[in-house]
């Protein structure tokens, strides 16, 4: 019912009184009341004026599961769609779900984290104005391929970005999205493995969507789509734009890596071409990015003419911070 009062208020620019909410609802005017009384309570700014009714002023930024699976069908992202108010970490509860056995392609997002987790067990910030959602996946690759399901998934998140924003989203290898030199987006992929098979693989994204800034420690690295184009985004519209390019890149991904994958991968890559170092071992690596593996792996040229496989670890690119 609240979602049809919502509807009513949403479908024009002028008041509707509660009389007429009664009516058309088939609900005394005392129940219009507490449903507006419920609305409010979530967020929804309504205004109400004597002999003239409600307005809807303003809608809380908050995900909306029914807005989520709007759209074409989804197969191996988001073919189920959960919104959580509040979680610890949206990795950790597929975690839980994955352990109860739950298939494959389910994503949870949530509007807060309390505890949400980035990678080398840093904290990532989560309050209400990004995007935290993470994808279950069941493929049947070997253990190895996981920096791969990663790198799709940032490419993923590019193509969204992209086309929704118009901004020019980059991977910078292996797990973030930038858009100049400042991070956007960050991918915690974690895996539970056989030695020879994936029981499963939790893709965790984080997106900097509407926050007006940033703690003064990561200024200098860390963006928000709004900071970088004035514009505020209506999150399950954007959301719903990143798991559809989920699903198609990693419908074709999971399958077989393609020739045109990895072209898109390399692409849209902005570590390519650049010189870059990373610790091995206690072995500082340091060359020109040249090449991604199929498995995803990068590929750094020394200066000696030596190449090595880089699958994992921080990887320090000179010009992006
Ligand atoms: C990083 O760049 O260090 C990775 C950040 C990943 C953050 C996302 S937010 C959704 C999901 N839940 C988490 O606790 N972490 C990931």
């Amino acid at each position: 019912m609240k979602q049809k009062i919502l509807e009513m208020l949403r479908s024009g620019d002028d008041y509707i009184s509660g009389e007429q909410l009664s009516r058309e609802l088939g609900v005394t005017r005392s129940a219009v009341w507490k449903y507006i009384r419920s609305l409010r309570e979530e967020g929804y700014v309504i205004d109400s004026a004597t002999n003239k009714g409600y307005h809807l002023e303003k809608c809380p930024d908050l995900l909306d599961a029914d807005k989520l699976r709007k759209g074409r069908e989804l197969y191996v992202a988001g073919n189920e769609i959960e919104v959580l108010r509040s979680i610890d970490s949206t990795n950790n509860e597929l975690k839980r779900r994955a352990a109860q056995g739950v298939p494959g392609g389910l994503v949870v997002a949530a509007d807060v984290q309390t505890a949400g987790k980035g990678r080398f067990g840093r904290a990532w910030s989560s309050s209400e104005d990004g995007i935290y959602f993470s994808l279950l996946l069941r493929p049947e690759l070997p253990p190895g391929d996981i920096a791969s399901v990663t790198l799709a998934a940032g490419y993923a998140v590019c193509l969204a970005i992209r086309r929704f924003t118009g901004l020019d989203a980059r991977i910078k290898w292996p797990n973030d999205v930038i858009v100049g030199n400042k991070k956007i987006c960050g991918i915690l992929t974690e895996m539970s493995a056989q030695s020879d098979r994936i029981d499963y693989i939790i893709v965790g994204i984080g997106i900097n969507a509407n926050q007006q800034s940033f703690p003064e420690e990561i200024s200098s690295k860390a963006s928000s789509l709004y900071i970088l184009s004035g514009k505020h985004y209506d999150k399950n519209d954007l959301l719903r734009a990143v798991i559809e390019e989920l699903d198609s890149v990693m419908s074709s991904f999971l399958v077989s890596l393609s020739s045109d994958d990895a072209d898109g991968f390399r692409e849209l890559c902005a570590t390519l071409g650049r010189r870059v170092s990373t610790q091995r071992g206690g072995e500082l690596i340091e060359g020109e990015a040249s090449d991604i593996t199929a498995s995803g792996e990068l590929i750094v040229r020394c200066d000696d003419g030596h190449e090595y496989r880089i699958n994992s670890g921080e990887v320090t690119v000179q010009g992006i911070y």
